[in-house]
């Protein structure tokens, strides 16, 4: 079932997306080619996928999110630029393919980054792109900005790059995956239920707590593959962490404890989504499958 709601929404996402990298003039050719290349050069679109979720666990339409979907795409895919930057994460490879910084060059790569960031916010404020009204696509804008920045993301990757060689305990790892991956995925499930138009307190509530799980699961598995799979599947350097002496769960509770933490938070998805019945399908079926990916 999640392979072909992920093929339509994978679909659905990137018909949206390709919109985007028309360049507005001819200088801005290669810009535009770096950012293109940086989103889409596959990519499993998971936070797209999450929104898509939301909103129909709500009873929306997932035409409803496609603006939500590609401005969580969008952010993702700049993280990912930056992430791979020498200055950062040094890495060569992603997707199966060079990193954009290598494509391209590291000036284009950070440009394309900052450009990708910004994209994403017009879509959101954009009517067309994201028919909702004007309070709903603030309180959207508002959201993403906080997720994406200092006190998510943002923040989430200071703490990672200081944190190279230290030994974090628990607590502390779990607020560096809360901010650097927990943060972008819980505004995908917030942003896509807003979407829907048919949000209410109690629903966001309960949606929340689902992404909480779902988003330190998906880098407590991001993890277990950087051990456990190989390169070629991963379409990056499988053993970069441990390369880089980064903390990560494996490294902190061992392969097995860290891949039952990692099923204990996928119960606590699932456990949030009593509440939406048949309607949160997709959203359960997502919060197994980020835990059983293998890339
Ligand atoms: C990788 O994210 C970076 C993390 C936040 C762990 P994904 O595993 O979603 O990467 P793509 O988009 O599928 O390449
Ligand atoms: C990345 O975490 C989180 C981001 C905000 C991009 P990682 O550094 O573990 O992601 P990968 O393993 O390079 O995809
Ligand atoms: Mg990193
Ligand atoms: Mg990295
Ligand atoms: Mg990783």
């Amino acid at each position: 079932m999640i392979a072909a709601y992920q093929a339509r929404c994978q679909q659905r996402v990137d018909a949206a997306l390709a919109e985007l990298f028309t360049p507005p003039r001819a200088e801005l050719h290669r810009l535009y080619q770096a950012m293109r290349y940086s989103v889409t050069n596959g990519g499993k679109r998971v936070r797209p996928l999450l929104a898509y979720a939301a909103c129909e666990a709500l009873g929306g339409d997932a035409g409803q999110a496609d603006g939500a979907a590609c401005a969580v795409e969008l952010i993702h895919a700049y993280s990912l630029v930056h992430d791979d930057l020498p200055a950062m994460d040094d890495d060569d490879l992603r997707r199966g393919q060079p990193t954009t910084h290598k494509a391209f060059d590291e000036a284009c790569a950070i440009l394309a980054g900052d450009g990708l960031q910004s994209l994403a916010f017009e879509v959101l404020a954009d009517p067309v792109r994201n028919p909702r009204d004007a309070d709903t696509r603030l309180r959207m804008v508002g959201q993403l900005a906080r997720a994406a920045g200092p006190a998510g993301m943002v923040g989430g990757q200071a703490i990672d790059l200081g944190s190279i060689g230290l030994k974090l305990d628990q607590a502390a790892l779990e607020v560096m995956h809360r901010h650097k991956t927990g943060a972008l995925i819980e505004a995908s499930v917030c942003l896509g239920a807003l979407a829907s138009g048919r949000a209410d307190e109690a629903g966001l509530a309960d949606l929340q707590r689902y992404a909480r799980a779902v988003g330190l699961a998906f880098q407590v598995q991001d993890d277990i593959l950087d051990v456990e799979s190989d390169t070629v599947t991963l379409g990056k350097r499988q053993g970069a962490d441990i390369a880089r002496d980064k903390p990560t769960y494996p490294a902190l509770l061992g392969l097995a404890r860290a891949k039952g933490y990692a099923l204990e938070l996928r119960d606590q998805a699932l456990d949030a989504l009593g509440r939406f019945g048949p309607d949160a399908e997709a959203l359960g079926a997502l919060a197994r499958y980020i835990v059983e990916r293998r890339h």
